[in-house]
């Protein structure tokens, strides 16, 4: 069996994509799944790409213990300075530097002849090496670079010390059979191609990011590189979960080993999911609600008598709960600490006894509580609670009034260090106007409000609303989130989150303004 490296780009690749950005915070709760999947490298960020950006690459290079942890940077000395600077203090560093290879990014993005590609690839991996033994370079588009070149590439670079090359299908162009030839080709023409590892890099725009991996992998490629739920640019990254199962589920077609923990996919997905505001598409492959469910009676018939006739992978070997057991008002803090475990999620007392605190609130409220409640409790426990709640508002009660014939109304009474602040105000309909209500109380500084989501926990009427609110100002991102029976409610908790983290960090900017 061959090994396979899996390198992820969740917090680089996956972040930097649209309505994905995460505070610090959320950033180590991803690092810290990611170090249970047992991932081998963790891409924290870019670190030159802001002080934001800097810092929590830095700050996750310090915590992680288990992961190799790289930086991105460009091929330029600042770009490397800034990502040794960053990553210099984990535990495996890894610096990982790209330029690109193909005419169209050489002529129109660079500026740049072949030749002084070239000569960048290997100054500025020879400066790299200087720092850190272990650097990654990256031809970015190689799919779409001439091929001659690419080994021309690949080889100065590994001859200047690149202890890792990439071969990123940056813009989702390249096929199975072409990818597989590819890495073929390279380890053929590239000097000392035995003196690297080989990665795969590959971008879903025509949905062939897994398949494409896989090819690299049966070319040569002992390296994958990958985001949880597919995250990244445009239309995604490679899957990690798709890989690796495929991988472990058809060990003759790709007979290589990996060593992700698989049972730690559901929460990992779940995390990444709840930072972002999102949910899985319910027909996503390994992590969406439905599949591992069998509506059709002709399936359900088959299941019943044998299980393999239509799954070809457990539920449980992916972290998927088939927990039929339902917890309820007589359950105890045990039963309830127990379920969580079995979930993924061992939690601090603090944390438990406030997850048990919300989970008794739900029972009086919904008859049944399901595992997706109790991991919608435990995750928001876990991305959620901020120091800025603390001093910030908190709500105290609520009351709306609307109708689709007349202008909708709330009141809104909030705590803050025990004082009390009531306002109502107007809105096109009963969320925005308790907004507006919060929004004349609070007095939070001008920002956008970029995202609203909300989504069901589970079916049923009675189901829990899942609110995520993303509000920017100076270009950074503060997210507040909500769960409640009651989506207006779940909304207004979700929105008092964010607003308190703005005004945690633009206090100074609002007393001046
Ligand atoms: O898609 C790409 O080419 C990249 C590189 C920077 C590795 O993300
Ligand atoms: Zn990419």
């Amino acid at each position: 069996m061959d090994r396979i490296i899996v390198f992820d780009t969740t917090l680089r690749d996956g972040e930097q994509s649209p309505g994905c950005s995460m505070n610090l915070r959320e950033k180590i709760e991803v690092a810290r799944c990611l170090e249970k999947l047992k991932v081998d490298v963790i891409e924290a960020g870019f670190a030159i790409s802001s002080p934001g950006d800097f810092e929590s690459v830095k700050t996750i290079a310090g915590a992680v213990k288990e992961c190799t942890v790289a930086s991105l940077a460009r091929a330029n000395t600042k770009d490397i300075d800034a990502a040794w600077e960053a990553v210099k203090g984990a535990a495996d560093p890894r610096i990982h530097l790209f330029i690109a290879t193909s005419d169209l990014h050489m002529q129109y993005k660079l500026r740049m002849t072949p030749d002084q590609v070239l000569e960048a690839a290997s100054t500025m991996t020879a400066y790299a090496r200087k720092f850190c033994s272990n650097v990654e370079f990256s031809a970015e588009d190689a799919t779409r670079s001439d091929w001659e070149f690419l080994a021309k590439v690949i080889s100065a670079a590994i001859a200047s010390g690149a202890t890792t090359v990439n071969i990123p299908d940056t813009v989702g162009y390249t096929t199975p059979a072409e990818m597989r030839a590819l890495f073929e080709y390279l380890r053929q023409h590239v000097k000392d191609a035995d003196k690297a590892i080989f990665s795969t890099h590959c971008h879903d725009d025509l949905g062939m990011a897994t398949a494409n991996t896989l090819a690299g992998i049966q070319g040569g490629a002992r390296q994958i590189e990958c985001t949880v739920n597919g995250l990244g640019e445009r239309a995604g990254n490679t899957a990690m979960e798709e890989v690796v199962m495929a991988m472990r589920t058809r060990p003759n077609a790709y007979p290589y080993e990996c060593r992700i923990d698989t049972t730690q996919f559901a929460r990992a997905s779940r995390t990444v999911y709840s930072i972002i505001g999102q949910s899985a598409p319910l027909n996503k492959p390994i992590v969406g609600r439905n599949a591992f469910a069998h509506e059709a009676g002709i399936h359900q018939h088959g299941v019943m008598a044998n299980k393999l006739t239509y799954e070809i992978l457990t539920p449980e070997s992916v972290g998927v709960s088939t927990n039929n057991l339902v917890l309820g008002k007589h359950s105890g803090k045990h039963a309830v600490d127990d379920r969580l475990k079995a979930l993924g999620y061992t939690l601090s007392r603090e944390d438990l006894e406030a997850c048990f605190e919300e989970f008794k609130v739900l029972c009086d409220k919904k008859k049944v509580v399901t595992d997706a409640d109790l991991e919608a409790i435990a995750e928001h426990r876990a991305v959620v609670s901020e120091s800025a709640d603390e001093h910030g508002y908190r709500l105290d009660w609520f009351s709306v009034h609307t109708s689709n014939f007349t202008t909708a109304t709330c009141t809104v009474s909030l705590i803050k260090d025990g004082e009390k602040f009531e306002d109502v105000c107007l809105g096109d309909g009963p969320i925005d106007a308790a907004f507006n209500a919060i929004d004349k109380i609070v007095k939070p500084i001008e920002h956008s409000f970029d995202i609203y989501n909300i989504h069901s926990i589970s079916e049923g009427k009675d189901t829990l609303g899942d609110v995520t609110i993303k509000l920017t100002a100076a270009n950074r991102t503060y997210t507040g989130k909500g769960l409640s029976t009651d989506i207006i409610e779940a909304s207004i908790v979700a929105y008092i989150k964010a607003v308190n983290k703005l005004c945690a960090a633009t206090a100074g900017q609002k007393e001046s303004a």
